[in-house]
């Protein structure tokens, strides 16, 4: 069944868990997000960015949707936009049935500029205003996205900051967060705790301490009732990169937020995790050894390449929802 953000991390909140927002943009990432939630009994927000709106076509979308809401009944599904660069794409969504919407004002609307915190308030509580009048969940975000280790926001093609970031932007403020959830009434959060979109957020194998979890709690102790949110979270397997490697590929050395931090996160007040990158080497690796693996040279129908990456991308969700907690939650 369809259910708000705010329904979902409520629970979440209630039960001491955290759910993983995994990013979608077809077919083959909804069904191995629900075949995993499935196997687990785990809740699930499937989060699409206005890029899979664009890739995939937003009726195509829209009704991918619906129909992992018809073939899993039992599962609870939240239907989430992610980084709303305005409050236009967020009613855009809205009007196609979307349950939950992610204002980013944090950054202008070129997605790449940090805004100024009255810019924030602003867009997030009109968004707020449109949203609560319909039932729909909104996340806000304060503070800019970008890895303590390196100053920078990570992606390069997709939602970040442009250049070099100063240390104190890149940790949201607590008493900043305060203000900001009573001017908006944000139901969601997503705060800056050092972690960065993309692939390459730390050039060393992470050693413990990489998030700021003293500021989650102090942030979660000001705001017990605004579900706190972690963007950048994914783990960047080292084994889906020696796979990518092993058939061809030619990924850098790069690390990611090891699962264990996260954990901790969530023990501190984390109630969403995004995930998106993790998903993308999964399937990439998976699309890598099936091509180039030597089993399948004579193979032509592509289903039995998709079904493998399907296949990938479902263990990393499982193993996600049973290291947060949501497994047998559903
Ligand atoms: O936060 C950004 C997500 O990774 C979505 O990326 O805009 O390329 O779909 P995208
Ligand atoms: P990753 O790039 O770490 O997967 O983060 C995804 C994200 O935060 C989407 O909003
Ligand atoms: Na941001
Ligand atoms: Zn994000």
């Amino acid at each position: 069944a369809l259910i708000t953000l705010r329904q979902a991390l409520d629970h979440a909140a209630e039960y001491g868990y955290a759910l993983p927002a995994f990013n979608v943009n077809n077919l083959e990432q909804i069904q191995a997000v629900m075949q995993a939630a499935d196997a687990v009994d785990s809740p699930v927000i499937l989060q699409a960015s206005a890029g899979a709106r664009k890739y995939a076509g937003e009726i195509f979308l829209q009704h991918l949707v619906l129909a992992a809401i018809e073939t899993y009944p039992h599962i609870p599904v939240v239907m989430h936009q992610d980084h709303g660069a305005s409050a236009d794409v967020c009613v855009q969504a809205i009007r196609l049935g979307f349950s939950s919407v992610m204002m980013d004002g944090s950054l202008r609307e070129d997605a790449s500029t940090p805004a100024d915190f009255a810019y924030n308030v602003e867009v997030t509580r009109r968004v707020v205003d449109i949203a609560h009048a319909v039932g729909v969940s909104v996340e806000g975000e304060l503070g800019v996205l970008g890895s303590l280790e390196t100053g920078m926001a990570g992606e390069e093609d997709g939602v970040g900051a442009e250049g070099h970031l100063d240390h104190s932007q890149l940790l949201t403020d607590p008493e900043e967060a305060a203000d900001f959830v009573r001017f908006t009434n944000v139901d969601a959060l997503a705060i800056a705790i050092g972690t960065s979109h993309g692939a390459y957020k730390f050039s060393r194998p992470p050693s413990g301490d990489i998030l700021a979890i003293e500021r989650i709690r102090e942030i979660h102790a000001r705001l017990p009732n605004t579900h706190l949110v972690m963007h950048g979270s994914s783990s960047v397997p080292q084994e889906w990169l020696q796979l990518i490697n092993a058939h061809g590929g030619e990924i850098p050395e790069t690390y990611g937020v090891p699962v264990e931090e996260i954990v901790q996160g969530i023990r501190h007040g984390v109630r969403k995790v995004n995930i998106d990158t993790d998903l993308r080497m999964a399937f990439i690796g998976s699309a890598r050894e099936f091509l180039h693996g030597g089993q399948h040279n004579r193979e032509l129908d592509p289903r039995k390449l998709l079904t493998a990456a399907t296949q990938g991308m479902a263990s990393i969700c499982r193993a996600r929802f049973e290291a947060f907690g949501s497994a047998g939650q559903a």
